[in-house]
């Protein structure tokens, strides 16, 4: 698509597309099946042979996982697997329940419920089930802008220094869904310096190891927080979603051992162990951490032409209208529309059959004030579907700058 045609001309492309009646799909970040097919193998790994880390996988216990499922994760999250506490399928889940254990027990002092309000300081552009989990359970958001390293710190102290009600902050550290950024260590070390009683950080790290080539590192979070002596203030989540199945693969939580106690106090109540079987599956396979590197270095080679593609489509459009991130990893590219035209471009794309993720919904209670943010998840889609759906899209900004 050249921005350059003029407008009538954009306008009948736009008419060939609503025309043509194509349903395309940027919605939700999920893996192609293409990249599924690396994790084949997962089927026939078992091979009736149900031992593992000599434990009889087919039975009940070991809540917290296999001792080889916690190094597994401990390689993702970066984290000590003693640390690490894998169960179920789903790290949303594992953090519904870890919210839920707050609300209901707490950490060993006041459970959430025994408070007026609860308040969470939300980095945004962010993850929108996380803002969705946390409406849902009651809990206050506040949004914090992220300026492209993490959150503002000067933002986050003023508020932290006029409401009491925050007793948390979420956040993707690492490729974050949507903005892509990374952490630096300067916001890492402030986050582990705030010095509030009882105040949890909850890193969810989805993109742990979902570099491309030359991606920026994540700092050593853990390291971080147990210099700064807030171990317990660290709450880190991660799954293997997408790296092996999505919806089949491995959750886990990273705790200090006080928080890992009040929390498995909690979760005994709820289950009698952990899926073993599908754990000895991941962990045969990816059995060092070379093997994990390997995979998602195969990932990478699928999913990093379809980002390509997303700027070199953007790249097209004229300056001014926009400006969007560039990931050097993970599964979004999160653009912006300077004219706060994102209400008008989203609905040109749904008139013309492309799907977008739900306007507003990076944002606390779905409101981008400034109508600008739509996220573009390119992932799920072949390179010919990307295709057709960014010309479309770009074909979309340019038409909502016109109306
Ligand atoms: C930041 C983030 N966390 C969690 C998830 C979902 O992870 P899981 O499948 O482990 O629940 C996603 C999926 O898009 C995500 O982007």
């Amino acid at each position: 698509m050249n921005s350059s045609k003029d407008i009538s001309k954009i306008k009948k492309e736009y008419q060939k597309f609503k025309n043509s009646k194509k349903l395309l799909d940027l919605t939700r970040g999920r893996p192609s099946s293409e990249q599924l097919d690396l994790s084949d193998n997962l089927e026939t790994v078992i091979k009736g042979d149900f031992i593992q880390d000599k434990v009889d996988t087919r039975n009940y216990g070991l809540l917290e996982g296999l001792p080889s499922a916690r190094k597994l994760a401990g390689w993702v999250l970066n984290s000590d697997p003693a640390n690490i506490f894998v169960n179920g399928t789903s790290s949303l889940t594992l953090l519904g329940h870890y919210l839920h254990s707050m609300i209901f027990h707490g950490d060993g002092q006041v459970a959430w419920k025994d408070l007026d309000k609860v308040t969470f300081l939300c980095p945004v552009p962010g993850y929108d089930r996380h803002f969705a989990m946390l409406e849902k359970l009651g809990i206050k958001m506040i949004s914090v802008p992220l300026v492209g390293d993490g959150p503002d710190l000067d933002s986050i102290e003023n508020l932290l220094e006029t409401d009491e009600t925050i007793k948390g902050m979420i956040c993707v550290p690492k490729h974050s869904n949507p903005t892509g950024e990374t952490f630096s260590k300067e916001k890492i070390e402030a986050l582990a310096s705030i010095n509030r009683d009882g105040f949890k950080i909850i890193f969810d790290n989805a993109y742990a190891v979902h570099d491309f080539n030359n991606s920026k590192k994540l700092p050593d979070i853990e390291k971080i927080f147990i210099e700064k002596n807030s171990h317990d203030s660290l709450i880190m989540l991660g799954s293997t979603s997408k790296i092996s199945l999505a919806g089949s693969g491995l959750a886990f939580i990273s705790l200090s051992p006080n928080n890992m106690e009040n929390f498995v106090n909690y979760f005994s109540k709820f289950s009698l162990g952990s899926d073993k079987l599908n754990q000895a599956r991941h962990t045969r396979i990816f059995n060092s951490k070379k093997a994990l590197t390997e995979h998602m270095q195969k990932l990478a080679k699928i999913i990093k032409p379809k980002f390509d593609l997303v700027f070199e489509k953007l790249n097209e459009l004229p300056d001014g209208l926009a400006k969007w991130t560039k990931p050097s990893g993970g599964y979004f590219v999160s653009f912006d529309s300077l004219k706060g035209n994102a209400s008008k471009i989203h609905k040109l794309c749904e008139e013309a059959g492309l799907k977008l993720t739900p306007l507003g919904a990076t944002f606390p209670y779905g409101k981008d004030l400034e109508n600008k943010n739509i996220r573009i998840a390119p992932t799920q889609v072949e390179l010919e579907e990307l295709s057709e759906a960014m010309d479309l899209f770009c074909i979309c900004v340019l038409l909502a700058e016109e109306s």
